[in-house]
């Protein structure tokens, strides 16, 4: 068994009853998230953008795949797959996987949480994290980060999408799958600071028509 199995082997014994409940809401919900969601790339333009952006940036460092964590039904999973990146998606929920399989035959999915990832150290060009770490406590978030550091090489790329909030703790609200977290950008990207990164950019939209919060992005990288 590699060490980085056995880290996730015993990370199951000891992992914390959030990321159970978060697997559990999120396989009772896996279908009809992806009706909703699995075509939202294309009325969303910046983001879109964004991510070619990221695309082009992990190329031309050209330092290993791009893992999507927190997947969902793989959508920008296969559309990273088709910018270029070899891209590969993990999540917590096996809902979530199979349903991301079926649409996705020829892209990789594996079942894992962010919080213990079974992947060896410096391995990663990017990491996309979409929407996944708002379900991890706060005070847990420094453990995902700092996994995010150990499995991106030199130079990787991270890029967090999330709700953003105002005020500088984050704050709980009502999402409709499990218990999530609005963060302000400022108080995220201190964070990430703290764990090694490097700011790199950030974008803030408002709200479109459905969404209740402004959206954000940080586009962060691990020290060359
Ligand atoms: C709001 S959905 C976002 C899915 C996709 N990234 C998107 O942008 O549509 C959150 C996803 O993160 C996954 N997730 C939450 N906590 C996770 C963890 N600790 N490890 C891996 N995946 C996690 C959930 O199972 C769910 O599929």
């Amino acid at each position: 068994m590699c060490e980085s199995t056995a880290r996730s082997r015993v990370s199951a014994v000891t992992e914390p009853s959030v990321l159970h409940d978060t697997k559990t809401a999120y396989d009772a919900v896996a279908t009809l998230y992806a009706e909703l969601f699995g075509d939202v790339l294309k009325i969303k333009p910046m983001e879109r953008a964004l991510l070619t952006t990221f695309a082009e940036l992990v190329q031309r460092h050209n330092a290993g795949p791009v893992a999507d964590i927190g997947c969902g039904p793989g959508h920008v999973t296969a559309h990273m797959n088709a910018l270029g990146p070899n891209t590969f998606g993990i999540d917590l929920s096996s809902e979530m996987v199979a349903l991301a399989r079926h649409a996705y035959p020829d892209v990789r999915f594996d079942e894992g949480s962010m919080t213990a990832l079974d992947i060896a150290d410096g391995v990663l060009g990017g990491i996309l994290a979409l929407y996944s770490v708002i379900h991890t406590p706060p005070g847990q978030l420094p453990v995902v980060f700092t996994e995010f550091q150990r499995v991106l090489a030199p130079g990787g790329y991270l890029l967090l999408g999330f709700f953003a909030g105002d005020d500088r703790l984050p704050q709980e609200f009502d999402h409709k799958v499990t218990a999530a977290y609005r963060w302000s950008p400022d108080s995220l990207a201190d964070l990430l600071r703290q764990a090694g990164f490097v700011e790199v950019a950030r974008l803030l939209r408002e709200p479109h028509e459905g969404e209740r919060f402004l959206q954000a992005h940080l586009l962060v990288r691990k020290e060359p």
